[in-house]
Parts: C-alpha cells; structure tokens; sequence
C-alpha cells in the first residue's frame, strides 16, 4: 500500500507560446473582461472570449469548465480564480487543484498550464503554489478496497508551466518546482501516515516509518523504547502509553546540513496512533478521527525528510513522542501522580488531556540540545477546533518575531494561523494541591490552558512555538487537492519555515 499515482509526473516550465496544446488549464478573475492584458491566453483569446462574453463562464471561485475545441482538437480548463482582490494562497492553490485534477479526469498524458500573472503575489510564489496545488490536484489516494488497482491512478505524465513574458531564467522556476514539489510530496507523506487506521500503525510502527523514510536520505534516527523512556525518567509518555498493549516509543531524528555546527532548530511533533480517551473515555462519535492524532509527529517526519532531500543548511532535530492511549488494567487514571523527565509532578485529571502528557517530556527532551528555537506541532485541544474551525490552526508564542515568522511562512504557502494568547492569569488554573500542578482546567479556555501547560515545560530562554492543529488536521468533506480525512495541515509551513530561515541564529 502507499500513494501510488502522481509519483511519476514531470513538472517543467516553457516560457514560449508554441502551437495549441492538447490540454491546458486557464484561470480567470471573475468578470475578467478584456484578455488583451493576458499575454499568456494569446492562442487561446478566440476561444475564451465569447464563452466570457455570453457568461457562460464567469470566473467565480472554483467556477470550472473544461471546453473541447474540434478545430484545434484540444482541450482548455477554465478555472475561476474569483474576486482578484479576494484571492489568496489558499484559493490559488486551490484552483490549481481544481484545475489539474480536472484534467487528470479527462484522462489525458500532457497537461498546460497557463501560469496568471498577478499582482499582490510575491515574484516565484505563483509557479510555487500552481505547482503545489498542481501536485495536490493529480494525486489519488490508494484504498484498501480489494479490487483496487494502480489503474485507479492518473495517466498525467507531464504538467508544462507556461510562463509566457516572465524574465525568470528556467533554472530559476526549475528550483520553485523542485521545492514545491518535495513540499507536495512531504504533505501527502503525512496525510497517508495520519490516514492509516490505528490497527496499522500503532507507535513502534510509526518509529519503523521514521527509520525507513531517515534511511533513504542524511537523517540519523534514534528510537527511544519502553526500557530506555523509564531509565531516563519519562514517566509522563510512559504514563499516556500503559493502558495500550502496543508500547510507547519516542523518535529523535537529526538532520545535519551544511550549518550542522548551529544550535538545532527543534521540531516536536504529537504522535499519538489512537486517542480513545483512555480510562476518560470519548463519545463514540468523535473516535474516529482519532486516528490522526499523531497528525503532528506525521508533519514533523514530512519536514525533516523534506529539509535534507532540499538539503537544507541547517541542523535540525526532530522529537516524535509515540503513544497509544487506550483504557484498560494497565491505564493511567484520573488522579495519578506522574513524575515527567523535567522532574516536575504533575497530577491527572483526564485522561484524555493526554497530549500534552507525551508532549511535555518531549519538550523536555528536546531542550538537552539547546535549540535556538523550538516549534511543537500537536492535535492537541477539542477547544482550538471549536475557536478556530477547520481553515485556521492556532499559534501560540511569547515571541513577535517568531509569531509572524511562522505565520508569514504558513501564509505564503496557504496555510493560516492565528495567534491565540499565552494568559498569564490563567496560569494559576493549573495549580495543584497535590503537586508541582495538574494537566488541565475547565472547559473554558481549553486551548490556552493546554498551551500554557505546555509553557511550563519550556525554559524561558528558548523562543518556542506552540501549533495546535486540532481543527485543520483532518477534514470532513473534500476539497480541491484533498479528499475527506487526514489533510498533511502544518507540514507545508514547517518547510516553509526551514526555507524562509536559512541564515537565523
Ligand atoms: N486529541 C484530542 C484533541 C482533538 C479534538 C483533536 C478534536 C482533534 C479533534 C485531545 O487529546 C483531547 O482529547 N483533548 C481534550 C482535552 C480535555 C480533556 C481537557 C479535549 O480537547 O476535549
Ligand atoms: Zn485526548
Ligand atoms: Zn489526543
């Protein structure tokens, strides 16, 4: 099992306007008017224009239309970029999406695209996300369905970029593809681990994938196990893994690049294979997707592995911390005293909080290598889903400047975050009578007091960054580029990251 289509698609650029191409995607701002301004849809004016003018095509967001053309024998992909002064990242990746898998459908080998020139888009980023959205767009996840077969898969061979007027040397938007397309292909990695159902990846399988994926490239790998997580004291994953037949585990990986003398940034991903709730059992109806709580681990594995096929200059460590959370004789319970690896104790009160039980020692481990900067990505709270819904992950940092980096990164490849506070007065709801402090709070505020948990696990002088992607780790209906389920969310911005942050301390 693995993504079996799209793996073989070639992605080119072609600044020349040649004959009429068998298949090409247009897009098009609503009510675009006049198309002498679209040095790029030249051959193809004749053809568009009076679809425009009838409106029968009005270039509304995701309006779509494939026309066939007897004449020159070809076919053209009208995809509506909307509004222009609507449009985002997000929305153009989409449409590419759209655009492409659309093309896949009509089952051609070759498909165009012709690359819009916009304004409001930083120079290469628009090749970037028509490539990302591209990649996205062609792809067919496999299934388990017993008469699946790879010709369930796209036949597209070759998607041409046509970047007609554009001064870029080849070279130039040759590398925009190749790191949008590492991008694309780290994104769906995660989305196929989060995507395996619990009963095919539980933590030591998880650990296998990281050893496979890190010995395919220059990342060194090491697999905490039950002995060693209990000789250095990280009672706390421990705790979350006792209820599961199926151990706990943590992963280290470490990419060195060209900087390997620079402190690491780490990267600290929640894997949690099955979150049942543990002896806190969950409703029925929110288990399912629980298989995907391990959606932040998958982002971290893509990332890393994205940073050394990039070769990325700097050095990197990744913590995976590997948990099943399962009730049974062996559970950890509600009101449990566990000692964590920082030598703080804390007291159980759900369960379920169970998150930020694993997270906490892999914060704690990863500050043994003095990162200058600390990201953690987690499916961590029910409560930042309900704030923010399935489009918006929140961040949360006491860092401006690393605040807008990550968002800034996240946004240009069209994933949106937005900054939740650190409430210092909040602090007090952890206080424990028992010990160093509890887990969790109420209801209310759910998402800070889990970050704010988190807080107290990382010393004040690493910059840290807090990612809760609860709401955008999965999704439950389809979209261009990703059907229902697990959706990669966060892995394309810690890649963005790594690239926007080459030269930081
Ligand atoms: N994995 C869940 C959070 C989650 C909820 C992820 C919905 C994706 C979608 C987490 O471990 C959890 O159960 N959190 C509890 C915490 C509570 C008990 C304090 C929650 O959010 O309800
Ligand atoms: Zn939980
Ligand atoms: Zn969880």
């Amino acid at each position: 099992m693995g993504n079996l289509s799209a793996m073989n698609i070639k992605y080119k650029v072609d600044h020349m306007n040649g004959p009429a191409k068998p298949c090409t995607v247009i897009f098009l701002t609503q009510d675009p008017g006049n198309l002498d301004q679209r040095p790029e849809l030249s051959s193809f004016r004749r053809i568009i224009q009076p679809i425009l003018t009838t409106e029968a095509f009005r270039g509304e967001f995701l309006e779509c239309r494939a026309v066939s053309n007897a004449q020159v024998d070809c076919w053209l992909i009208l995809v509506g970029l909307g509004k222009a002064e609507e449009l985002s990242e997000g929305r153009l990746l989409e449409c590419a999406a759209l655009g492409v898998s659309q093309a896949a459908d009509l089952n051609v080998k070759e498909v165009f695209v012709a690359v819009p020139p916009l304004e409001n888009f930083a120079p290469g980023n628009i090749l970037a996300l028509l490539v990302l959205g591209g990649k996205l767009g062609a792809h067919r996840r496999s299934t388990f369905k017993t008469d699946f077969s790879p010709r369930d898969s796209v036949n597209l061979k070759t998607i041409t970029y046509q970047q007609i007027g554009s001064r870029d040397p080849v070279e130039k938007a040759q590398h925009t593809i190749t790191r949008a397309s590492v991008m694309a292909d780290a994104q769906l990695e995660a989305r196929r681990l989060a995507d395996l159902p619990a009963n095919l990846l539980f933590p030591l399988d998880f650990a296998e994938e990281a050893r496979k994926s890190a010995g395919r490239r220059k990342i060194k790998v090491s697999v905490w196990e039950e002995d060693k997580l209990a000789q250095e004291g990280a009672w706390s994953i421990l705790a979350v893994g006792q209820g599961s037949s199926h151990p706990p585990a943590v992963v280290i990986l470490e990419y060195q690049g060209r900087s390997a003398s620079r402190d690491p940034i780490a990267l600290v991903g929640k894997g949690v294979t099955f979150d049942s709730g543990g002896l806190c059992l969950k409703p029925a109806e929110s288990m399912p997707g629980m298989k995907s709580d391990m959606s932040g681990a998958a982002a971290v594995l893509a990332a890393v592995s994205a940073a050394a096929e990039l070769h990325l200059p700097q050095h990197i460590v990744g913590v995976l911390p590997l948990a099943e959370n399962m009730p049974g004789w062996k559970a950890y319970r509600p009101g449990d005293i566990v000692k964590t690896l920082s030598g703080q104790t804390v007291e159980v009160v759900n369960t379920d909080a169970e998150g930020r039980m694993i997270l906490c020692d892999a914060l704690t481990l990863a500050q043994k290598y003095k990162p200058s900067v600390i990201i953690d990505i987690a499916t961590l709270t029910g409560a930042c889903q309900v704030a923010l819904g399935d489009k918006l992950a929140g961040i949360f940092t006491d860092s401006d400047s690393l605040c807008s980096r990550v968002v800034d990164s996240a946004a240009s490849v069209g994933e949106r975050f937005w900054r939740l506070p650190l409430f210092k007065d909040y602090e007090a709801n952890l206080k424990s009578d028992l010990a160093d402090c509890r887990h969790m709070a109420g209801r209310a505020g759910g998402a800070i007091n889990a970050a704010l948990f988190l807080k107290r696990f990382v010393k004040p002088k690493f910059p840290w960054a807090h990612l809760d992607i609860a709401g955008t780790a999965r999704r439950s209906e389809k979209a261009p580029g990703s059907p229902e389920g697990a959706t990669g969310f966060g892995t394309r911005t810690l890649i963005k990251y790594l690239i926007d942050n080459q030269d930081a301390p």
